[in-house]
């Protein structure tokens, strides 16, 4: 069934585990999330990024209603969260498309700007009803832009002024800088726990790990452990996928039909799906 990422997070929150959110671009993308959630009896979210729906010739509904349909047929809970939003556009059109949660992207801001703009983005997503995550400090290595150096000023989030960032804006959760960086090929990120220990010690809202393909199993777990609800997942199913689909095509050429090497992509996706919903060991909680 369908339900709303505000209670898969809040559920996930008090019992100190995390609530796998993957990126969806293609069909097969919703259809192995689901699969591989379905098959640990685990609830997820589908998450559509504002990049996604540049992909799709700048349109929501499409991938939107496919998503929507295939989390109310789902045998486990399903929410939808539309991720990395910068445009306000989008963020009108996320309640009507049957989005519960919205991420909104101000980080690349200085703080003041930040803030100001996550509050509007707030205000605006409260309004329509919606659960809204911000992120401070800087994740990185997004829109193909190398990882920032980890120790750069403002790179990582700091406790003090994220209490107030939140405070301020009045957002639900906020993703976090400790470590972790988008679109890694490697599993080689090292989480700074001292500081996640200490964010989630000072922060009444659920925490948001991004960039979690590149983080190793064991990180995750401890991750979850230590105050993150909600863990993003995007990369991992795309190398997966691609992986896949290269070996296979490479090994039969005279291959056309489209569904013969999709759905060995898909088939990669399920068990890349599978292998971090066991790491967050929050299988069997539906
Ligand atoms: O918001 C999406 C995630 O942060 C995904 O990051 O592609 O590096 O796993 P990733
Ligand atoms: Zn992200």
């Amino acid at each position: 069934p369908l339900v709303t990422t505000g209670e898969l997070v809040t559920r996930a929150a008090g019992t100190r585990s995390a609530v796998a959110a993957f990126n969806i671009i293609t069909l097969e993308h919703v259809e192995a999330v689901v699969t591989g959630a379905e098959s640990l009896g685990s609830p997820v979210v589908l998450q559509v990024s504002e990049n996604a729906v540049k992909f799709r010739h700048g349109r929501l509904l499409p991938l939107a209603r496919a998503a929507v349909t295939a989390a109310e047929q789902a045998a486990v809970p399903v929410a939808l969260h539309l991720d990395h939003v910068q445009s306000d556009d989008l963020l009108r059109q996320a309640a009507d498309a049957g989005f519960s949660s919205v991420m909104y992207d101000a980080a690349r801001l200085p703080y003041a700007e930040n803030l100001a703009a996550t509050r509007a983005a707030a205000d605006r997503a409260h309004a329509q009803g919606l659960w809204i995550e911000a992120e401070l400090g800087r994740i990185g290595g997004k829109d193909g832009k190398p990882p920032l150096d980890a120790h750069a000023p403002g790179a990582r989030t700091d406790p003090d002024e994220a209490r107030a960032f939140v405070a301020d804006s009045g957002v639900d959760a906020l993703a976090v800088a400790v470590g972790s960086s988008h679109a890694m090929t490697t599993r080689t990120a090292t989480l700074d726990h001292p500081l996640l220990e200490r964010l989630s010690g000072t922060l009444d809202v659920p925490l948001v790990l991004h960039g979690s393909s590149g983080v190793p199993d064991d990180e995750l777990a401890a991750a979850a452990a230590a105050g993150i609800a909600k863990i993003n997942v995007g990369t991992a199913l795309n190398i997966a996928m691609t992986g896949a689909i290269r070996e296979f095509l490479a090994a039969r050429p005279e291959v056309v039909d489209p569904r013969r090497y999709l759905s060995v992509g898909r088939e990669a996706m399920v068990r890349a799906v599978a292998g971090v919903i066991t790491a967050l060991g929050s299988g069997s909680v539906t």
